[in-house]
């Protein structure tokens, strides 16, 4: 199965939602939906608390789709009455399938050379995150490889990804740079980054983490590292419009808060907004330092204190759990993930792909998320959609099945969204569309 690669799509400009304007042309029709999980906005966007289970099913559900964006939205039977098809309109029979917003993967880390499944071993020894990464490997191993590898690998390496990860059901990403570590490679990955989002039909936001870990070249002069980052690098990227969000990973041993406040203010400056690895391994605070910087979304948080989920709440942070990661690290803990939806907190989740964590699929990570934080399947689907939507800011205009936002969205081989961690392991797309288009059909396979 291969991904299509459609040309860089027509973006219609859209004066305000409340006044779409359908074209009179309907491209593709979705009719008989078993379940169409719209996740209408009117119920909350970010969906929290118990609003997350409230997926906004349509039974028998219809979509209609005029070029990039969704026209229509109903029964099957007001479909049939109201929307007029023609011979050019594509019709896909969705009778015993589920059909729901593509998957928002908001934290990845795509652009990378090398491998490191050697890693394992080490992990099954016993050894922790801090001591791989001490002894030259984890992220210092891939630096390495990734500073050696020229843009054009970057940018394969990448599309073989993206590739994977669409035909699991994602249409849009946020990744990284990091890999790199110094001005010359953070830039490269960044381009890279351009490269594909502008080449491959995944949409793919920017986010630069030049403070990732401390280069060798830095050992030991972790500020020297941060004044690199403030007065060389994020200006560059800045001027060169490279990046929407800057990253820290805030970690003990790493970048303490203070010199991540440093970075992320600095970025903020020129108009890059914040977010921030926090809370993974130590409690740092990170929490409290995210609810202060008002981080458009925060990662990990495994570990974060009562306090600093208190002001996450009141604050308008998104936090993205990435069960794939203590999964991977073989952790006893994930983050508190019902006790943050209790408190209203809003949640998203991802893969967050790393060389340490490898994993392409939304499907595989709202398994994780159920099974081993013990959200729903409707509140993981929640968190993997429109509230991942929010944590990119992206949710005008996708994350749910609405008129008016883009067609991004996917068809499954299971009658229903409880199926998305019961059968797990394995992929259940039928078809994936995005701006309109059906870019993945595995019902093209011989049967
Ligand atoms: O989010 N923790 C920091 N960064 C990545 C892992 C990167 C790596 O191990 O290569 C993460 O888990
Ligand atoms: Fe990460």
């Amino acid at each position: 199965m291969s991904v299509r690669s459609t040309p860089t799509p027509r973006r219609v400009k859209r004066k305000d939602s409340n006044r779409f304007d359908p074209t009179p042309q309907v491209d593709l029709i979705i009719i008989h939906a078993n379940e169409l999980v719209t996740l209408d906005s009117r119920y909350g966007i970010p969906r929290v608390g118990k609003e997350m289970k409230n997926l906004a099913i349509i039974q028998d559900g219809a979509v209609a789709i005029s070029g990039d964006y969704i026209t229509f939205i109903g029964t099957s039977e007001e479909l049939m009455t109201k929307i007029p098809s023609n011979k050019k309109t594509i019709i896909i029979d969705a009778s015993n399938k589920l059909v729901t917003p593509s998957f928002i993967d908001p934290h990845t880390h795509i652009i990378f050379d090398g491998y490191r499944e050697n890693e394992l071993e080490m992990k099954l020894a016993g050894m922790s995150y801090l001591e791989i990464l001490e002894s030259g490997g984890g992220i210092l191993k891939t630096v390495n490889a990734t500073r050696k590898a020229p843009l054009t690998r970057l940018i394969n390496n990448g599309r073989k990804i993206l590739n994977k990860m669409m035909e699991y059901g994602t249409t849009t990403i946020e990744t990284k740079s990091g890999y790199g570590l110094d001005t010359e490679n953070e830039i490269k990955s960044l381009l890279a980054i351009k490269e594909l989002n502008h080449d491959h039909p995944m949409d793919i936001v920017s986010t630069f983490l030049g403070a990732h870990t401390i280069p060798p070249e830095y050992k030991g002069k972790n500020d020297e590292y941060v004044e690199v980052i403030v007065s060389e690098m994020i200006p560059r990227i800045a001027k060169e419009e490279l990046a929407e969000f800057c990253d820290v990973f805030c970690e003990e041993g790493i970048f303490s808060t203070e010199q991540t406040k440093k970075i992320l203010l600095s970025a903020l400056k020129y108009g890059i907004k914040p977010q921030i690895h926090i809370d993974e391994i130590v409690d740092t605070n990170g929490a409290l330092l995210a609810a202060e910087l008002n981080a458009v979304q925060v990662g990990h948080l495994l570990k974060s204190n009562d306090k600093g989920l208190e002001a996450l709440k009141r604050s308008k942070t998104i936090a993205t759990l990435l069960p794939g990661t203590p999964f991977c690290l073989m952790l006893k803990d994930f983050a508190p993930a019902r006790k943050m939806i209790e408190m209203g907190i809003p949640i998203a989740l991802a893969t967050d792909l790393n060389p340490n964590c490898w994993t392409e699929s939304m499907q595989m990570i709202i398994a994780l998320a159920c099974y081993h934080m013990k959200l729903s399947p409707a509140e993981a689907l929640t968190a993997a959609t429109i509230n991942a939507a929010c944590a990119i800011e992206r949710q005008d205009e996708i994350g749910s099945i609405e008129v008016g936002k883009k067609a991004d969205i996917v068809v499954f081989d299971v009658p229903n969204h409880n199926f998305l961690p019961y059968q797990f392991g394995v992929n259940l797309v039928s078809k994936v569309i995005k701006n309109g288009k059906v870019v993945v059909d595995f019902e093209k396979l011989p049967k």
